[in-house]
């Protein structure tokens, strides 16, 4: 017998790129190739890919330049690119890195056993066209590989929002929503594995609508669904758009156990001139409206969200209004970024605004978003929550996990084990995660 063939991924970007990252390692063993994680030892590196902000489409470029002497070294080794690069350059991540055997979208990746074989026979392949049919029908059943106690599934991709900074509509196509029952279906087969979270994904996941019994499911319906699966302890979402947000799924905060007291809601800025010019379509006051309507259902709801600081015309006040907007909210975690000028996108036509403002900018932001998260964290303390056990700690005997509201939270617990959801005091706020102990039921 021959040794398999190794395959090291290396995931870059969303968690939807990580949940595109199994199936291909799936896709790929069904070839017979196995997960390594030294890219020395492997007969094919994928690196799955995010064009979101042109740095991290730049890290293609450098990672690609450092495989290329291993490439020399190895001249069987098979090099791919996948994800949202690969989409937005296709052949020309080739042109400029000859080192490249395989160039495959998001859309495509079903095709990569096909693609893989082509290239152990010394043909290199570039598919990034949206294909018609669904690539969930073309790939292998879920799961092969044994699973993570939490684990994401795509329910909808693509996105027809088209705001102006984002390259997502473009890399990732239109919306579309799985049905329902496949979800179903793919949701039973991971508890079965012992999976006992699951993060449902989406580009704009609560804009999902699709086939189920008696006709078309929202989001709501689909998470009411899931709940009742036995074993299937919680329920999770993201990302979501303002403007999606049903009455249905608000109430569903407020009314399904299962489904978890945390929403990341981006809202991009909280000035309405640059909500405009951003194509965002809803105003700072119909979102402040909107977290209160959630609050109302899920009082103890942790909120999310993502800010572009710097956006073309950004001035003094307008970003004034974003941190007004800050404030007013309360965030339990939030993201910050300056903004990035992306091709194709018409954000990428206007002036921009200078890069020490932006920075000066995100420094503030920052902060505010370090003292809310600091805050809602030391809130914590003395609070009973419950904890999902994921992996080891550091300690001996200690165990780490996500807390209902998605703090990492450390335990020395050695009644429990890992995949075991526990009754946890909260202890002691630290820089990025809680301590506590097992309560004793
Ligand atoms: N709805 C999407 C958003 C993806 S992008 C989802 O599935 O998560 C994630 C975040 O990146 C956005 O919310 C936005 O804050 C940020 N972002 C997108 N385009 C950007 C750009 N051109 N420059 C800076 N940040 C950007
Ligand atoms: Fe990008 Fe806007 Fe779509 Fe989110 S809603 S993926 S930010 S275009
Ligand atoms: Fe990046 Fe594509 Fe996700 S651009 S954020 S990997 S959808």
């Amino acid at each position: 017998m021959t040794d398999p063939k190794k395959l090291f991924i290396k995931t870059y970007g969303c968690q939807m790129n990580v949940y595109d990252s199994e199936r291909m390692a799936e896709a790929l063993g069904a070839e017979g190739y196995v997960a390594t994680d030294i890219a020395e030892d492997a007969d094919m590196v994928l690196l799955n890919t995010c064009h979101i902000r042109e740095k991290a489409a730049e890290k293609v470029y450098s990672e690609l330049g450092r495989l290329k002497p291993l490439k020399l070294a190895k001249p069987h080794l098979k090099i791919g690119v996948a994800g949202c690069v690969a989409q937005a350059e296709g052949e020309e991540i080739i042109r400029r890195m000859p080192i490249v055997d395989v160039v495959v979208g998001p859309q495509s990746y079903h095709r990569l056993p096909a693609m893989a074989r082509a290239a152990e026979a010394g043909r290199k392949s570039v598919v990034t066209e949206f294909p018609v049919e669904d690539k969930f029908d073309h790939l292998p059943a879920r799961p092969l590989a044994t699973t993570r106690p939490a684990a994401f599934l795509t329910v909808q991709e693509g996105c027809d929002k088209f705001c102006a900074f984002c390259v997502v509509p473009y890399t990732r196509g239109a919306e579309v929503s799985r049905p329902a029952q496949r979800i179903i279906a793919e949701a039973r087969a991971l508890v079965d594995k012992g999976v006992r979270e699951i993060t449902l994904l989406g580009q704009n996941v609560n804009a999902y609508h699709g086939t189920g019994a008696g006709g078309d499911w929202g989001l709501a319906r689909l998470v009411r669904e899931l709940a009742a699966i036995d074993g299937l302890a919680r329920i999770r979402y993201t990302t979501s758009h303002p403007n999606d947000m049903s009455d249905d799924l608000i109430a569903a905060h407020g009314q399904e156990p299962k489904l978890m007291p945390y929403l990341h809601l981006p809202v991009q800025s909280g000035s309405d001139r640059i909500l405009k010019a951003m194509n965002r379509r809803h105003t700072a006051e119909n979102y402040i409206r909107l977290v209160e309507r959630i609050r109302a259902a899920r009082p103890d709801i942790m909120m999310s969200g993502d800010f572009i600081v710097g956006f073309p015309g950004e001035t003094d006040a307008d970003f004034e209004a974003t941190l007004e907007l800050v404030r007013e909210v309360k965030y339990g975690m939030a993201y910050s970024f300056r903004y990035s000028a992306r091709p194709g996108t018409p954000a990428a036509e206007r002036p921009e605004v200078a890069a020490e403002i932006a920075d000066a900018r995100l420094q503030m932001l920052q902060a505010l978003i370090a003292r809310q998260q600091r805050e809602a964290q030391e809130a914590m303390v003395g609070r009973k929550v419950s904890v999902l056990f994921e992996k080891p700690g550091r300690l001996a005997g200690q165990l780490v996990g996500k807390s209902d509201y998605l703090h990492a939270v450390h335990v020395t617990a050695a009644s429990a084990a890992l995949g075991d959801i526990a009754k946890v005091r909260i202890t002691e706020s630290a820089a990025n995660s809680l301590a506590g102990e097992l309560i004793a039921e």
